[in-house]
């Protein structure tokens, strides 16, 4: 399999031969990272600058420690501390870092297609790590890795995603992946927080939790984006979680060996329960974190082995 692509930028660039050579090698990361051997040499001599313009845990940390164990020079950009607080642009930002020579630049930025927009400017591998409403690639594909691994498969299941659609990049990056991966689709939520023209999706729509859930086999909650929304979304939080947050009640409606995913940060109580989270018969959430670094490695590998096979200074 050849890695076509010069940056990660979408799952919408990706083919279902990609996607599964991703999964597949970063199932490979995956053991490898449970076992006591847990640095390479893949990224030695390489330089990857994380650029997090939004705030983050699970990915800044996973990207990081992705690429210490690839053994490549990992710098965290302190987004705050930059000149970008100066005034200086996205843009003027990029091509300074860029004539440092990096390798890998790792960006989250609250803009959609900014990370699109940084990638034509600089000669280097960029990864989305989540801009905006658009995509959040790593985490559909970390999630995709983790309901392979769970249920054996990642093709023909019926799978929930439940709760803010209309701001989250993680639902819009699941939704094309789980398309291209002949999954079916069900969207749970609101009419406030569906997204518009939701029938270009190829999903079903539920306003019901228990209709929606009836007989699905992976449960993908999401969290209310209150730093996206500019207005009044939903009465009150306490009415949402009657209404959409995932319980014990609610889950006995999907079939019996139903996963729980949510990509965090959680707010328990709101969108889910905090026993159900916790509850490690059901719920994965821990293991997506885990997955997580395996794919942030996959994803870096890839990507390095298709720069090298290109002429040097050739962009996309
Ligand atoms: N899932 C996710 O993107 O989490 P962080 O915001 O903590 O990176």
């Amino acid at each position: 399999m050849t890695f076509r692509a010069q940056h990660l930028l979408g799952i919408e660039q990706l083919s279902p031969t990609e996607i599964t050579a991703i999964l597949d090698l970063a199932d490979q990361y995956a053991d490898m990272n449970r076992s006591g051997r847990k640095r390479g040499d893949l990224l030695a001599g390489l330089t990857q600058i994380n650029m997090f313009f939004e705030n983050s845990t699970r990915t800044q940390a996973s990207f990081e420690i992705a690429g210490k164990r690839l053994g490549a020079d990992v710098m965290n950009m302190a987004m705050q501390a930059s000149s970008i607080k100066k005034g200086e642009t996205l843009i003027d930002t990029a091509l300074t870092l860029n004539a440092m020579h990096p390798d890998l630049l790792v960006v989250r930025h609250p803009h959609s297609g900014a990370v699109n927009l940084l990638a034509e400017k600089v000669n280097c591998a960029v990864l989305n790590a989540g801009d905006g409403r658009h995509e959040h690639p790593t985490q559909a594909l970390l999630d995709a890795l983790t309901i392979r691994r769970a249920k054996g498969r990642l093709h023909r299941l019926n799978v929930a995603i439940c709760g803010d659609i209309a701001h989250s990049r993680v639902a819009r990056s699941n939704i094309l992946l789980l398309g291209k991966m002949e999954n079916r689709i069900r969207l749970i939520g609101p009419p406030t927080l569906m997204p518009a023209q939701i029938d270009h999706f190829g999903v079903e729509v539920y306003e019901d939790m228990r209709e929606g859930l009836a007989d699905v086999d992976v449960v993908m909650m999401l969290r209310l984006q209150r730093e996206r929304m500019d207005g009044g979304f939903i009465p009150s939080e306490r009415e949402y979680y009657h209404r959409y947050g995932l319980d014990t009640e609610k889950l006995s409606h999907a079939k019996d060996d139903a996963i729980v995913m949510h990509p965090g940060p959680m707010n328990r109580g709101v969108e889910i329960d905090g026993t159900l989270a916790d509850d490690i018969n059901r719920s994965v959430i821990q293991e997506q974190v885990e997955m997580g670094v395996a794919v942030r490695m996959a994803c870096m590998h890839l990507l390095v082995e298709a720069r090298n096979a290109q002429p040097v200074g050739v962009m996309v």
